[in-house]
């Protein structure tokens, strides 16, 4: 048997998956719990400061017949530091961290005003860029120096864009070669998972790692 919704249950009305849609977001995503890739963004603002902002909602993908690896960053906010700087700089480094600095990662978040390094005051370390102009996480484990190629607003006039950046180089973790996935590798947001039918009083976001579970081999 399956359960199907196409407007917001009533169960959920008056929850956070109902009031939420005041912060951008649908009662569908949290019904949905589609995980995706979670990462900081680093940027120079026009102080010359690092910026640092935590995305996930993004996916990656060849293109240009296999001539470019680019990140698609599916809904960055019009009024924040990143759409900002890198409408500025036209780059960025995107960093993913293990769970080890997860929490130095998510305290960019507070440490989030104009006039500091929010890289620094978050207890990272700022690295440079070897081909760009934008600073680097040095604790994350995966450094992809970007390139701005383009922007889309997904409906038009949304608070939120689209952007396209075209990866120039990659930098990687001597632990982390072997493998980029698994217990010490690549978290993933699991944002708000809802149950329409056990709807409980409060919720939880989750960071998870990726399990393999089948060996496709070549195709
Ligand atoms: C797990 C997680 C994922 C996030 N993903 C995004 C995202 O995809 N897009 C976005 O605009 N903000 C996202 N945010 C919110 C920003 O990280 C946050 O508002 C940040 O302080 C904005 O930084 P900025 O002013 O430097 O842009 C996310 C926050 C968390 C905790």
């Amino acid at each position: 048997m399956k359960y199907s919704y196409k407007d917001m249950p009533e169960s959920m009305k008056g929850t956070y998956g109902d009031f939420s849609k005041n912060f951008g977001f649908s009662w569908m995503e949290f019904v949905a719990t589609i995980p995706s890739p979670l990462f900081l963004v680093t940027t120079y603002k026009s102080n010359g400061l690092p910026n640092a902002c935590m995305q996930s909602w993004a996916t990656f993908t060849s293109a240009n017949h296999g001539k470019g690896f680019y990140a698609i960053l599916t809904s960055v906010n019009k009024n924040g530091h990143l759409y900002q700087s890198i409408n500025e700089t036209k780059e960025a480094v995107i960093n993913f961290m293990s769970e080890e600095h997860h929490a130095e990662c998510m305290a960019t978040i507070q440490n989030n005003q104009f006039e500091k390094d929010e890289i620094t005051a978050s207890g990272l370390t700022v690295e440079k860029a070897s081909w760009i102009n934008a600073p680097m996480a040095r604790e994350c484990f995966m450094n992809l120096e970007c390139k701005y190629v383009w922007e889309k607003e997904i409906v038009p006039g949304d608070d939120h864009v689209m952007l396209c950046l075209e990866v120039v180089g990659i930098h990687i973790d001597e632990d982390h070669m072997a493998d980029k996935t698994g217990e010490n590798g690549i978290l993933y947001n699991i944002h708000y998972p809802m149950n329409p039918e056990k709807v409980t009083k409060t919720g939880h976001d989750y960071a998870a790692v990726l399990q393999k579970k089948i060996d496709v081999g070549e195709y």
